[in-house]
């Protein structure tokens, strides 16, 4: 078993550690940096009809609702189609709106979540054009949807799902590229300055797996806390609430994951000199809006843990501790804060003496309804 694990002391932190090789693996062959191109391997039918879709619909459950989140900001941003993203088990017990302008996009690391596949199977009934994007090589999702993307991820052992992650949100990203070049939504200028950043992701994401030690650090100061709020904005509030379940799973914690401008509708009342507030505060178009959430939670003795970016001078006075991590576009700088909140995560549960890889009551996948 050691050695399946190769060196490491358990499956999640061998799987965050392989985050960079998955994250080649799963964009290999997929973009051409000289003209701007992304190439999916799509059936040439539902290529054809990408082109008459008008919505999009992404469903899915636990993380994988998360890599959703993210990719709803791509889609909408390159492609300019509207999408809804919906948790499975509420989804498909709700009237449902589908027909063939609609493609529904099911994410699902083992392939198998039965709330994800019954939503998958409903929409396809009433027409709807049905892409997956799973891990598993001929996993239910995989086989019935028309097409399939897959995560290069390798086999994800740990519950907690760390490299499923960043792959479904690399393969969003590549997606969406692909439809906006379709669409002609995003230039071909535009498209080569993102693919030449989400190249360069690998080699920063092995600058973050650095911060392990530092990140340890801050582990054996809070691990004793009993909450924890995450707060981030854009493409980083998916990050929020996957820092805050990862940490829940994992080390039992009580962990909040929020949008940081909604905390003033709530959480804020909870902010005391024994919570620690994880602020994600990577430069890009929100940065000033969460930099004064930080001043918010400090104002009522919050602590607070900040992610940013490289540099950053001012948040660096302002916030008890800072994480930073390397300056890419901010689209891209989940790839990179997510991984500083699993690597917490992991040494939270571990410096707590819990089983990380099998957290109790907990499945890796839930084929059942
Ligand atoms: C379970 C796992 C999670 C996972 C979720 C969805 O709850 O513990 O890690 O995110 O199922 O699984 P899926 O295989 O559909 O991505």
């Amino acid at each position: 078993v050691m050695a399946e694990k190769a060196g490491y002391r358990h499956f999640m932190q061998k799987e965050i550690n392989e985050q960079p090789r998955a994250l080649i693996d799963t964009i290999r062959g997929k973009y051409s940096l000289e003209s701007g191109d992304v190439f999916f391997d799509l059936s040439k039918d539902l290529k054809e009809s990408l082109k008459d879709i008008t919505r999009i619909v992404i469903v899915a459950c636990g993380t994988s609702w998360h890599a959703g989140l993210v990719g709803k900001f791509y889609i909408e941003k390159f492609a300019r189609i509207p999408v809804e993203v919906d948790i499975a088990s509420e989804y498909r017990y709700r009237d449902l709106i589908a027909d063939e302008k609609l493609l529904f996009i099911a994410i699902s690391q083992s392939g198998e979540t039965a709330d994800t596949l019954s939503a998958m199977r409903m929409v396809k009934k009433m027409g709807a054009k049905v892409i997956s994007i799973c891990n598993v090589v001929g996993s239910s999702i995989a086989r019935e949807s028309h097409s399939v993307i897959y995560t290069h991820a390798g086999p994800e052992i740990g519950v907690a799902s760390t490299k499923a992650f960043t792959t479904q949100v690399a393969s969003l990203f590549l997606f969406a590229m692909y439809l906006g070049r379709q669409r002609e939504t995003m230039s071909a200028g535009e498209s080569r300055e993102f693919l030449k950043e989400l190249v360069g992701i690998p080699d920063k994401l092995e600058h973050v797996l650095r911060l392990d030690g530092e990140i340890e650090d801050l582990a054996k100061k809070y691990k004793d806390a009993s909450d924890f709020l995450y707060l981030g904005r854009n493409v980083n509030y998916p990050i929020a609430l996957e820092g805050a379940l990862k940490l829940k799973e994992i080390s039992y914690i009580h962990a909040e994951g929020y949008p940081a401008g909604e905390m003033k509708h709530g959480p804020i009342a909870l902010i005391d000199s024994e919570l620690p507030v994880f602020v994600i505060a990577v430069k890009g178009s929100v940065y000033d809006k969460t930099a004064s959430n930080v001043e918010e939670v400090k104002a009522r003795d919050g602590i607070v843990i900040a992610i940013v970016t490289e540099g950053d001078t001012e948040l660096a006075g302002k916030a008890d501790h800072i994480i930073e991590v390397p300056d890419v576009p901010e689209e891209l700088s989940v790839f990179l804060t997510v991984t500083a909140t699993q690597i917490f995560a992991y040494h939270c549960a571990n410096l707590l003496g819990l089983d990380v890889d099998q957290p109790r009551n907990l499945a890796k996948s839930v084929t059942v309804e």
